[in-house]
């Protein structure tokens, strides 16, 4: 039997991470350039039931039946299984690799998760649509989350830019006109977890100043999908920065973030944030097509362990 091989992209939260928690809406696109990869082998010579999964870059090796239910890549195969109703699989060798950095705002861990999910499901002869497989997902980024909205596993899982709001129906956006974005890693490794935690453990003691700063970010996803729905993108750039202002005020940036984005700014950049969990990871800047590799080399030049230009494309993206 051939190999089977899935593999799903890597994510930004152009508005609203954070507030997204809270029940703001919040929009996201694919990143195209970094991608989580899974490929399932028979081990035809094994007991059936037996599965093995390497993620040699993680330099871990492990068989599923030894592995602990907290375990977010045993978790994501014991799911699978749970919703084919199969106890005992073919023996297989399931092997993860990610181009996505860790820790970095990225989406690595959904989007492991949704590669998995569905090469696992295809080699047990399953075709799971992006709703199953952004479900299955889901309920690993808990483990990796604590409380996820759900943003990161639905954005990767449909590959499309979304505005997403947590529990309700996915609405796949369709930008009127491409736009280009800069992304600059400050190389600071930070789990979202943690941002995530902090911030609530905020706002449970003091929910009178951060609920306005929600509604604030929320208000702003809002303003943006418009200009995104109408192509009018460079006023996109002022939606940014005032988001950036809150995620400051939230408590979510970092003095790297912080550096990252006035530099994009300096550079010519209609707006710059960071994105996903913050206090370290990935900032984005917006900007006109023909600086994008100036204010990228800026990024480097201050300190940017590494940049990503990329296009949202314009009306529906290929799957
Ligand atoms: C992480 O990409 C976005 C956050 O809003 C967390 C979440 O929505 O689950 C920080």
């Amino acid at each position: 039997m051939p190999a089977i091989t899935s593999t799903a992209p890597g994510k930004i939260i152009l508005f609203g991470e954070h507030a997204v928690v809270y029940g703001r809406p919040a929009i996201a696109a694919p990143v195209e350039q970094v991608r989580a990869r899974a490929v399932v082998m028979a081990e035809p010579g094994w007991t059936p039931g037996r599965v093995r999964i390497q993620a040699p870059d993680l330099g871990r090796e492990d068989f599923l039946d030894e592995l602990p239910q907290t375990d977010a890549l045993g978790l994501a195969v014991r799911l699978v299984l749970e919703r084919l109703g199969l106890e005992r699989p073919p023996a297989c060798t399931l092997r993860i690799s990610s181009s996505i950095p860790i820790a970095a705002g990225l989406g690595s861990g959904a989007a492991i998760s949704v590669a998995l999910c569905r090469a696992f499901a295809q080699f047990l002869g399953a075709e799971l649509d992006a709703a199953e497989v952004s479900a299955l997902a889901f309920e690993v980024d808990r483990i990796y989350h604590g409380t996820p909205s759900g943003i990161d596993n639905t954005v990767i899982a449909y590959e499309r830019p979304v505005f997403f709001v947590k529990g309700q129906p996915i609405q796949l956006l369709q930008p009127a006109s491409p736009f280009t974005i800069v992304i600059g890693d400050t190389g600071v490794r930070s789990p979202t977890a943690l941002a995530v935690g902090d911030l609530r453990r905020a706002w449970e003691a003091d929910p009178g100043r951060y609920e306005p700063l929600f509604d604030a970010a929320g208000d702003i996803a809002l303003a943006a999908r418009r200009w995104i729905e109408t192509g009018e993108v460079d006023r996109l750039g002022d939606l940014m920065n005032e988001n950036q202002a809150l995620l400051c005020e939230m408590g979510v940036s970092s003095p790297e973030l912080d550096w990252l984005v006035e530099a994009a700014r300096l550079a010519g950049a209609w707006g710059a944030k960071l994105s996903g969990g913050g206090r370290g990871g990935n900032m984005i800047a917006l900007v006109p097509d023909e600086l994008a590799p100036e204010v990228a080399d800026s990024l480097r030049q201050n300190g940017a362990a590494r940049t990503i230009i990329t296009t949202i494309r314009a009306g529906r993206m290929p799957r």
